[in-house]
């Protein structure tokens, strides 16, 4: 704690105006009570089933009901949302599907009712779909109601939130998990087997992002009209990063960040003043009646670029452009001392010993879906074609739910903790305050306050399914799977 504090004066000197500028909460003294929660193993659910409340079921939400209904061992006991409809509407595909002791499921309706299902005592998880407003109250709200809390991306939106929950996680010694589904996707669990193979050397360099045409979700319009229009109210008024962990936090699963290597500051650049892509989408697509037509420009800007230093000298690069017409990507590039991946479309070179030019040129097709499927990710390997099957975002959505069901019936630490969470949502903040400050450097708070260097990077794991007793032919198609 003593190192941190000197460490943040040390900083604190050279960054000057900027770490002021930040305001951000660098340090706090002392673990909260409780004590650490990395690679916390909580017992009380293993080998019971687990009973879960669900809040905020729009779009996102009814996809993880219907996937999380799949899940053996796991109870939907209760359900919420601010609007009675979408609880109805998720309750009667339940009893479509003769979902069992569906009678009994609790119905809360209204915006402060998630209150009431975060102190309902039979109910062990709470899972988070709400706008990103609500992700740390509601968050926050399960942790002090006894509930192990999942909630959606970005799960906080300033530095002082992240505090909030990582002290709430550490008090009450209960897991706090932002629900990352990218960490499961293909690629990056193939980098991050790579990565544990040794394959990358040293992993000196990273590049992340969210780049996806949302320029009809985000005013609700077109086919999604009516739908999310809270997107729509954040983008009005905030620059910077809004979204930053789907290119993120797998980079940050792979290359140890708070497990043996931390976050130290960032500087963070956007192109503006005016979105310009959005303007251009306003003045083609919504009608002359549509009130939104006369809103002033957006504050965010089409491409955010930061820049993020480890304190072990790595660099990361994460960009996020939502309003552009620009194919999806989020980058996935990883490059060590002996070769590199990078995804849309997957590519990969490596040497076999060093300088032996084999990484000269990015390897032909044909070799890297060699390489593809030799060092594919065994969780893939195991769960990918049942998961597939499901849907939503090519099967990690499953594969991420699948796991922590599969984690808490077994006493096992979450894949990502309240220290992940905090580290890769803070960046809201943070990349505003840099972009607002002229792209000046913000130091990014250690919220594991020193136990990063004690803790190791995050293994290759994965899911018996026999012990959960599925087969893929238990599972059907999630009707309400999202692509966005
Ligand atoms: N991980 C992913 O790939 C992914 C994909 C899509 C969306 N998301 C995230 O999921 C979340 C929800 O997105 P969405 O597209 O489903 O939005 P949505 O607007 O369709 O759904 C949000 C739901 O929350 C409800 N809600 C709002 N206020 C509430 C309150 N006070 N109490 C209870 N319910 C309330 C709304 O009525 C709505 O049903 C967002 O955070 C989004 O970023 C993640």
């Amino acid at each position: 704690m003593s190192i941190n504090r000197r460490e943040f004066l040390k900083s604190a000197a050279w960054m000057g105006t900027a770490a002021a500028v930040a305001g951000c909460h660098l340090n706090r003294l002392g673990f909260g009570e409780g004590g650490m929660m990395q690679n916390y193993a909580f017992g009380k659910l293993k080998g019971r089933r687990i009973r879960v409340g669900f809040i905020g079921i729009g779009g996102r939400g009814t996809a993880a009901v219907h996937r999380v209904a799949m899940i053996p061992g796991v109870d939907i006991v209760a359900l919420c949302d601010k609007d009675p409809a979408r609880v109805e509407k998720n309750l009667k595909w339940l009893q479509d599907r003769k979902y069992p002791a569906v009678d009994k499921i609790r119905k809360y309706v209204g915006p402060e009712a998630y209150k009431d299902l975060c102190d309902f005592g039979d109910c062990d998880v709470v899972y988070c779909a709400t706008p990103w407003a609500l992700h740390q109250p509601v968050a926050l709200r399960g942790l002090l109601g006894g509930k192990v809390s999942l909630v959606e991306v970005t799960a906080a939106l300033t530095t002082e939130e992240c505090w909030e929950l990582v002290e709430a996680s550490e008090k009450y010694r209960l897991p706090c998990m932002q629900l990352e589904n990218c960490v499961y996707g293909e690629i990056e669990l193939l980098e991050l087997h790579l990565a544990r193979l040794g394959k990358f050397g040293e992993i000196v360099h990273a590049e992340g992002a969210y780049i996806h045409d949302l320029r009809e979700v985000i005013p609700s319009s077109g086919k999604f009209n009516g739908e999310a229009v809270w997107r729509y109210g954040e983008n009005m008024v905030h620059k910077g990063n809004r979204y930053p962990t789907h290119g993120l936090v797998p980079l940050c699963q792979t290359m140890g960040i708070n497990r043996g290597d931390r976050f130290d500051y960032l500087v963070s650049l956007e192109n503006g003043p005016k979105n310009v892509n959005y303007e251009v989408f306003k003045r083609e697509f919504l009608s002359d009646a549509d009130p939104r037509k006369k809103d002033p420009p957006a504050e965010m800007g089409d491409m955010n670029t930061t820049l993020i230093k480890t304190v072990n000298g790595k660099s990361i690069m994460l960009q996020h452009d939502v309003s552009s017409p620009r194919p999806y990507s989020r980058i996935n590039l990883i490059s060590g001392t002996r070769g590199i991946v990078r995804d849309y479309p997957f590519q990969c070179a490596f040497e076999e010993k060093c300088f032996d030019r084999k990484a000269h040129r990015w390897f032909t097709e044909a070799e890297a879906s060699a390489v593809r499927a030799k060092y594919m990710h065994p969780m893939w390997r195991d769960v990918s074609e049942m998961a597939k099957k499901v849907g939503g975002h090519g099967g990690m959505d499953f594969i991420m739910d699948l796991r922590w069901a599969y984690c808490l019936q077994n006493g096992l630490p979450l894949d990502m903790d309240v220290y992940d969470l905090a580290a890769t949502s803070c960046l809201c903040e943070l990349t505003e305050t840099s972009v607002r400050n002229g792209s000046k450097p913000v130091q990014i708070p250690d919220f594991t306050r020193g136990n990063w260097r004690n803790v190791k990077p995050w293994g290759v794991v994965n899911i018996d399914l026999d012990k959960m007793g599925l087969t893929a032919d238990k599972v059907s198609r999630d009707e309400g799977a999202l692509n966005v």
